[in-house]
């Protein structure tokens, strides 16, 4: 198989740098969580912090895969504050469609290139984009159910508690820690 173009290269670098950028962000979110005593918000901005990390990872792998060169960029500094809790999972959520409209980009330069391995790799994301949009969305609707009341808050930051890692995620973890055969 051919490798990818070099426009289809540098997009995927492109992408790269978004998804250790949204990493970086739902850190901060996390931070700012922390700093609030919401520790099962905090949780929650961690785990998703580390889904972002696979998704930089299965891109990292796909441009090597391909032939291509991976070359990483500065990250922007996020945020520190929010004006509240649910305004911190509202930019969340902002970003992540931000995040699908990069995907459908990237799936038409694939169509363009006719580049149907990439097509075919960039799919995953797209499903995951909207399952990543769905849950942000239903917390959304939590705090707004929740009315900003206290007892509504502590609960919903319970509830959060509970998210773990993806399969994938916890594959990758693992994969990561293993020490190389041979190597
Ligand atoms: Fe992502
Ligand atoms: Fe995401």
């Amino acid at each position: 198989m051919a490798s990818i173009s070099d426009r289809m290269r540098d997009a995927l670098n492109g992408q790269i740098g978004a998804e250790i950028h949204s990493s970086h962000l739902y850190l901060a979110m996390s931070a700012y969580f922390q700093s609030l005593d919401l520790a099962g918000s905090a949780h929650w901005m961690r785990v998703q912090a580390a889904e972002e990390n696979v998704h930089v990872q299965k891109l990292f792998d796909f441009v090597v895969e391909r032939g291509g060169r991976v070359i990483l960029d500065a990250i922007a500094r996020p945020p520190a504050e929010w004006e509240s809790p649910q305004a911190c999972f509202e930019a969340a959520l902002e970003h992540e469609r931000m995040i699908s409209g990069r995907i459908n980009n990237l799936i038409n330069l694939a169509r363009q290139d006719g580049d149907h391995a990439s097509e075919s790799f960039l799919r995953w994301f797209v499903d995951e984009q909207v399952e990543e949009e769905a849950s942000v969305d239903r917390i959304i609707k939590m705090f707004r159910i929740g009315g900003g009341q206290p007892v509504a808050l502590l609960m919903l930051d319970r509830e959060l508690a509970a998210r773990v890692l993806s399969p994938a995620a916890v594959a990758a973890v693992t994969a990561s820690a293993a020490p190389q055969q041979g190597a």
